[in-house]
C-alpha cells in the first residue's frame, strides 16, 4: 500500500464506503432538493462527485441533463449503473476521486455534491478541482452536514474515538457558511445559502444506531477498528445512543443540512 496517509485514507474510504446503498432510501428526497436548488435544466451538462450510488445523477438526468457521476466506490457506482439502466436514462459513470477529476478545465454547466465531497481530506484540492472544471457562469452547487447539528456531531465523535491521519479536514467544516465563503473566495459569485432536514426513519435510537453501523462508511470503520477493545466500543456507542435520542422523534432522526450554491466568475 501507498505511504501517502491521504491514498491510505482513501483506500479506506472506497472500501467503508462500499456499504452504503441501503441509505440511498434517505439521501433520494435530498437529492431532488439539491437538484432544484443548483437550478438543473435540460440540456446542461452536469457533474456529479461523490455520487453513491447516483442519487442526485439520476435526478438531474430524468430532467433532461446531460450527467457524468464519480465516486471513490466501484461498489456504489455499479449500483448507479443499475439505477440508470432501470429508469432509461444515460449516464457516464466513473470511479475516481474528486481531487483528481478526470475530466478537461471548464467542462460542466454545473457540478453538485450531495454529502460527497465534504469527505476528501484536503478541501482546497477538491474545491480547486470542482472549479476547475466547471465553465466559466456556471453553477457550483453542494449539501452538507453542519458541525452543530447531528450529523457533524455525530462524524466529531467518530472522530473522538478513532482519530483521523493528521492534515485531515474534519468534513463538517462543510456545513459552516463562514468557512464556504472563504473557501470558495474570489472564484464564485452570488452565493446562495439554504437550510434543510434529511429525515431518518428508525424505531429506536438503537436501531439507527445498528442501521449506520452496518451501512455508513466512518462508522463501519469505527466498529471494525474497535473490535478487540469491547469497553471502548460500549463506550462509543452509549455516547451515539445519548446525542440521537435528543434528534429522535415519531419515528425519525432529524438531520439538519446546508445547501449551497455559487456562480463561478
Ligand atoms: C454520504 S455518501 C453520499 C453519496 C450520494 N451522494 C448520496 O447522496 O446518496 C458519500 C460518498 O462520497 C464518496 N466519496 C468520499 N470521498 C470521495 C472522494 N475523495 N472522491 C470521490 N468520492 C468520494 C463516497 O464513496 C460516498 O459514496
Amino acid at each position: 500500500m501507498s505511504n501517502d496517509p491521504f491514498a491510505q485514507l482513501k483506500a479506506m474510504q472506497r472500501e467503508g464506503w462500499s456499504l452504503f446503498a441501503p441509505l440511498e432510501a434517505v439521501t433520494t428526497a435530498t437529492a431532488a432538493e439539491l437538484v432544484k436548488h443548483a437550478r438543473i435544466r435540460a440540456g446542461q451538462s452536469v457533474l456529479d462527485v461523490g455520487c453513491g450510488t447516483g442519487v442526485v445523477a439520476l435526478t438531474a438526468a430524468r430532467a433532461g441533463a446531460k450527467v457524468h457521476a464519480l465516486d471513490l466506490s466501484p461498489v456504489l457506482i455499479e449500483h448507479g449503473r443499475q439505477h440508470a439502466a432501470l429508469a432509461e436514462v444515460e449516464i457516464d459513470f466513473r470511479e475516481g476521486d474528486v481531487e483528481a477529476l478526470p475530466f478537461e478545465s471548464a467542462t460542466f454547466d454545473v457540478v453538485v455534491s450531495q454529502f460527497g465531497h465534504m469527505f476528501a481530506p484536503r478541501p482546497d484540492v477538491a474545491m480547486a478541482e470542482m472549479l476547475r472544471v466547471l465553465k466559466p457562469g456556471g453553477t457550483i452547487a453542494f449539501s452538507t452536514w453542519p458541525p452543530e447539528h447531528y450529523v457533524g456531531q455525530m462524524f466529531a465523535l467518530v472522530g473522538k474515538f478513532v482519530p483521523p491521519p493528521a492534515g485531515v479536514a474534519p468534513p463538517p467544516q462543510w456545513g459552516d457558511p463562514q468557512v464556504v465563503r472563504q473557501r470558495l473566495g474570489d472564484a464564485v459569485t452570488d452565493i446562495v445559502f439554504d437550510r434543510a432536514v434529511m429525515l431518518f426513519p428508525a424505531l429506536s435510537p438503537q436501531h439507527y444506531r445498528k442501521g449506520i453501523e452496518e451501512t455508513l462508511g466512518p462508522v463501519v470503520k469505527l466498529v471494525a477498528a474497535l473490535k478487540d477493545e469491547p469497553a471502548q466500543l460500549a463506550a462509543f456507542r452509549a455516547e451515539l445512543d445519548g446525542f440521537v435520542a435528543r434528534y429522535f422523534e415519531h419515528n425519525v432522526v432529524r438531520q439538519h443540512y446546508l445547501m449551497t450554491r455559487a456562480t463561478k466568475t
